[in-house]
């Protein structure tokens, strides 16, 4: 099932690198919610978390070298959802599963909505006004390096259905 449709409307935000990352992180979200059984959907769940590490992670890297205003707090609000996903992976495989699903089927997309549109799109304003291509490409290289993101951009055609 799609518990969640990507439109350029809802969440782009003009980043392609950030845009095509939540991208991902949307499809994931869904891969989740169509898992046929609980085995398949620790295996979607764990995809997903690794995902958000380095989407995160990722982002972080972005905020300290461009000494971004908001940084502590969009860097502590992500912390605060690994941990809050790491704790609902846990749950995942046992009588707790339904939790877990529902947490990633409503809760998780809900609070990703509010944070693309507010720290997410405050990041991208910030990047769109502060770099130019050749120091976006030098920071994004730093970033990927930091966030343990190879080669990205090989992928991108299996961006849709
Ligand atoms: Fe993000
Ligand atoms: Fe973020």
């Amino acid at each position: 099932m799609t518990v969640m449709t990507w439109s350029d409307e809802t969440y782009a935000l003009g980043v392609d690198r950030m845009d095509d990352t939540h991208r991902e992180f949307v499809e994931l979200v869904n891969a989740c919610d169509s898992a046929a059984d609980k085995a398949a959907f620790v295996a979607a769940f764990k995809a997903l978390l690794a995902h958000t590490e380095q989407h995160f992670a990722f982002e972080d890297s972005l905020m300290q070298q461009t000494a971004f205003s908001s940084a502590e707090e969009h860097i502590g609000e992500h912390r605060k959802v690994l941990a809050e996903m790491a704790q609902f992976l846990k749950r995942a495989g046992g009588p707790m599963s339904a939790f877990a699903r529902e947490y990633v089927r409503a809760r998780l997309p809900e609070w990703f909505g509010i944070h693309a549109s507010t720290m997410d799109s405050a990041l991208a304003f910030h990047l769109k006004g502060t770099a130019d291509a050749e120091a976006l490409a030098a920071l994004y290289a730093s970033a990927d390096a930091a966030s343990g993101i190879t080669a990205k951009g090989a992928d991108a055609t299996s961006a849709t259905a």
